[in-house]
């Protein structure tokens, strides 16, 4: 008798989360091809983004940067960040993903999507409005909320 009431308690728990991943935009497939920045490196320790980090931008998204950063809807940013090799110049192993993508609907956080991924590529459930939008929201409230530039990417 237990079996049945025990699916149902763990659809309960199961089921909310997967519809909250269900509606986040999964990570596009081919972004590595997307035009790509510069190699980033942050050496502070103190840095939320300590380590090696590459930003990708889709073709929508390099015209907004190309405009002085306004972008146009549906407009993808994706940033992969990697760890440290000690005595190595090459990347360490990638440890997430974050991206921004323009929703007009997501009006709480600047009109953009943040999502947060894991190093597997799925999304990590970060809380875009506490997470992400802070940050971005202070840095470039006056560069549609994105804070790198066209000067980021390689001509
Ligand atoms: C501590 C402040 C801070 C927080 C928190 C933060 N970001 Fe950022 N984010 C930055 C900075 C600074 C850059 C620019 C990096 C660069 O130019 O190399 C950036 C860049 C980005 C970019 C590339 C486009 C841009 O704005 O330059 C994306 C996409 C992004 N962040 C998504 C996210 C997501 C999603 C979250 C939440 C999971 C998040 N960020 C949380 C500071 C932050």
């Amino acid at each position: 008798m237990m079996k049945p009431l025990f699916a149902v308690l763990l659809a309960a728990v199961l089921l909310p989360a997967m519809v909250v991943a269900a509606t986040l935009p999964p990570l596009p497939k081919g972004y590595t091809g997307w035009k790509k920045s510069e190699r980033k490196l942050v050496t502070d320790k103190n840095s939320l983004f300590y380590g090696i980090h590459y930003i990708y931008a889709d073709k929508k998204a390099l015209k907004g940067y190309q405009a002085g950063n306004k972008f146009p809807e549906g407009s993808t940013i994706v940033v992969d960040y990697f760890n440290i090799k000690t005595g190595s110049a090459g990347d360490g192993p990638k440890n997430m993903t974050v991206l921004m993508r323009k929703d007009k609907r997501k009006k709480e956080t600047g009109g953009w999507h943040f999502v947060g991924y894991g190093a597997d590529g799925k999304p990590s459930g970060l809380d875009p409005v506490d997470t992400c939008f802070g940050c971005h929201n202070k840095d470039a409230a006056q560069k549609d909320f994105v804070i790198s530039t066209i000067k980021d990417f390689k001509p």
